[in-house]
C-alpha cells in the first residue's frame, strides 16, 4: 500500500535520516530533507526521486523550523509527518564537562526538537491531525554509557519533554500522535562525528543498521504508538534497570 503522507526528516544528509528518507520515498511518501551539508542533502534527495525537497537549515536555530514548515507548505500544501531525527554525541565524563559542552548537546539534541515540535504541532492543532516522531536512544532510557554522560542527559531531556507533549496534545488533539522512537548502536557516522571522539558506531559489536532502524520509524509512522524500540529486549532491559532494588549493583555490570 502507498504511503501518502508528506514527512519532515531532519538529519537526512546521512544515517538514520537519509535511510529512513529512502525508505520512505520507496513506498510513496513525499519528503521534506532537511539538514546543513546541501552536497549530501541533495544527494539523498536524487534518490528519493521528484517528491524530495530539500531544506537546508540548522535545528539548532528556531527560525529554520518556521522556514522549513513554510518551505514544506508552499510544496506539498501541508505536512503529515515531522520526525526530529537530527542529533549528535559526545564523548566526555561528567567531571569534565564544561558549560559549553553541555549547552551544545542540550541545543542539538533538545532545544533542536523542542523547536521542530512547537513548530510541527502548532501545523497538526489547525489540521487537527499529525505526528511526531522524535529520535532519541537507549542512552536516553538507561545511562549505560558513562562517557556520553551530557548526550545521555539531553536524550533523557528529550524523552520527558515528548512524554509531556504527548500527553498535553492527546487531551486537546487525539488526532496528534507523538512518538519516541529510541534505537540502540546504529552503524552511522555518529561515533565519528560526536565532540570528544570515542567508539565509532560503524565497528562497535552488535550495531544495527541504519535501514533496520528506518524500518521501525516506517512501522511507526504508519502504526503510530507512545513509544517503539528497534532492538529486541530493550524494553525489557530497561524495565530490569528501574526495577531493582539497588542501581549500583546493576552498575558493577
Ligand atoms: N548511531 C547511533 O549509534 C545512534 C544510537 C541511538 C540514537 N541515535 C540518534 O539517531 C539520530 C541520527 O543519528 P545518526 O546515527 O544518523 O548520526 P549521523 O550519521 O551523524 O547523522 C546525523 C544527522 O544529523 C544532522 N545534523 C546534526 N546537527 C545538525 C544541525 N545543527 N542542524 C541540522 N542537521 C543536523 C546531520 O546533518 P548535517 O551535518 O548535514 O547537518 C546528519 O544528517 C540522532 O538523534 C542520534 O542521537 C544514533
Amino acid at each position: 500500500m502507498s504511503l501518502d503522507k508528506v514527512i519532515v526528516v531532519t538529519g537526512a544528509s546521512a544515517g538514520i535520516g537519509a535511510a529512513f528518507a529512502k525508505l520512505a520515498a520507496k513506498r510513496g511518501a513525499s519528503l521534506v530533507l532537511v539538514a546543513r551539508r546541501e552536497t549530501e542533502l541533495r544527494a539523498v534527495a536524487a534518490e528519493c526521486g521528484a517528491n524530495a525537497l530539500v531544506v537546508v537549515a540548522d535545528v539548532t536555530k528556531r527560525a529554520d523550523h518556521e522556514r522549513v514548515l513554510t518551505e514544506a507548505i508552499s510544496r506539498f500544501g501541508h505536512v503529515d509527518v515531522w520526525i526530529n531525527n537530527a542529533g549528535r554525541g559526545m564523548s566526555i565524563a561528567t567531571q569534565a564537562l564544561t558549560d559549553d559542552d553541555f549547552d551544545e548537546m542540550m541545543r542539538v539534541n533538545v532545544k533542536s526538537a523542542l523547536y521542530g515540535m512547537q513548530t510541527a504541532v502548532a501545523h497538526f492543532q489547525e489540521r487537527g491531525t499529525g505526528h511526531v516522531i522524535n529520535v532519541s536512544s537507549l542512552l536516553g532510557r538507561v545511562p549505560f554509557a558513562t562517557f556520553r554522560s551530557a548526550y545521555c542527559a539531553a536524550k533523557h531531556a528529550l524523552n520527558a519533554l515528548t512524554a509531556c507533549l504527548r500527553v498535553d496534545v492527546s487531551r486537546s488533539h487525539p488526532g496528534v500522535h507523538v512518538s519516541t522512537v529510541s534505537p540502540g548502536v546504529v552503524a552511522t557516522e555518529f561515533g565519528v562525528n560526536a565532540i570528544g571522539g570515542g567508539p565509532d558506531s560503524r565497528t562497535m559489536p552488535g550495531s544495527q543498521t541504519a535501514e533496520e532502524v528506518a524500518a521501525v520509524i516506517l512501522d511507526v509512522v504508519e502504526h503510530p504508538r507512545a513509544d517503539a524500540y528497534t532492538r529486541p529486549g530493550a524494553r525489557e532491559m530497561i524495565a530490569a534497570y528501574y526495577a531493582a532494588e539497588d542501581l549500583a549493583e546493576l552498575e558493577k555490570g
